[in-house]
């Protein structure tokens, strides 16, 4: 009998989440608040802000967009950032990614305070995250934890294989299964012998941003498959990073794309959001 992979549902877990914390808004009566900074520069970061905004009113979370041209400069959005972390109606400040050429990313990111950084990309939490002692952390790799742990399976002891080292993703998500005792194998552009490494992994996490670097038929027979990619086929068709009709025939579990950790980094997001807003209410 020719099997195929249990599917990873990011769509109901994260839907899961999202009445968890709508229910522990409304029994504490409380008002998280969400900034969010887009500078007009990525046609998709629009959608993803569309989306973040429209789950937390559904929740009960109070969101701001400050919308910015694409020549705004450095200094404009160090003093938005400034006026935010002092805003007590403001508990989370998440700056939309990627930005402009002309702005640095990373020097802004460390001007939001580390308890309102919501995205976890703060060097403190990245830190944290580091020495094993995580506070807020970087919604997708967080997200991909609750899809894996929603597995009745052991982590510890698996060999995971990440496929692309960007701060968003590749690295924290190393972090984060280092944290579960997995061991860890990062790949990135410069990796040889890309396919051996996938072949050993016994969990995927593939978050090139590119369809077609990762062939199915590499995909160790029962592996967890997780796709982070999310990109448009010239035939319009919306895809992951890996071809999932033949994927699904070799793993034992796998993520949709759409539907599967995009939710998660929403949900996460979501998380994140009430836990800043507990620590200011509650010190
Ligand atoms: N761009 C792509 N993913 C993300 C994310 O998780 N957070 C932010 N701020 N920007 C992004």
């Amino acid at each position: 009998m020719k099997t195929t992979a249990q599917l990873l549902d990011g769509r109901a877990i994260a839907a899961k989440i999202r009445s968890t914390i709508a229910a522990e808004i409304a029994s504490r009566k409380i008002t998280p608040g969400l900034a969010v900074i887009l500078v007009d520069h990525d046609p998709a970061s629009e959608m993803y802000v569309k989306t973040k905004q429209r789950a937390c009113f559904e929740v009960g979370i109070f969101s701001e967009c400050y919308r910015l041209p694409e020549t705004v400069d450095q200094s404009a959005l160090e003093k938005l950032i400034a006026t935010l972390n002092k805003d007590p109606k403001i508990h989370g400040i998440l700056l939309q990614l990627p930005l402009p050429a002309h702005l640095s990313a990373d020097d802004l990111l460390e001007t939001i305070d580390p308890r309102k950084d919501v995205d976890g990309f703060h060097p403190y939490n990245l830190g944290r995250l580091a020495q094993k002692r995580p506070l807020l952390r970087p919604c997708t790799p967080y997200g991909v934890m609750t899809l894996l742990k929603s597995i009745d399976e052991t982590l510890a002891g698996k060999h995971a294989v990440v496929v692309g080292a960007s701060n968003i993703v590749g690295r924290p998500m190393a972090l984060e299964l280092l944290l579960e005792q997995c061991t860890v194998t990062v790949c990135h552009r410069a990796t040889e012998h890309l396919q051996e490494h996938v072949k050993s992994a016994d969990i995927l996490i593939s978050a090139t941003g590119h369809f077609g670097v990762i062939q199915s038929d590499w995909i160790k027979p029962g592996a967890i498959v997780i796709d982070v990619g999310f990109s448009r086929l010239s035939n319009g068709k919306i895809t992951g990073d890996i071809d999932f009709d033949t994927a699904k025939i070799r793993a034992s579990w796998i993520t949709p794309v759409p539907g599967g950790v995009g939710p998660m980094t929403v949900a996460t997001l979501l998380q994140n959001t009430i836990l800043a807003c507990k620590w200011a209410l509650d010190g």
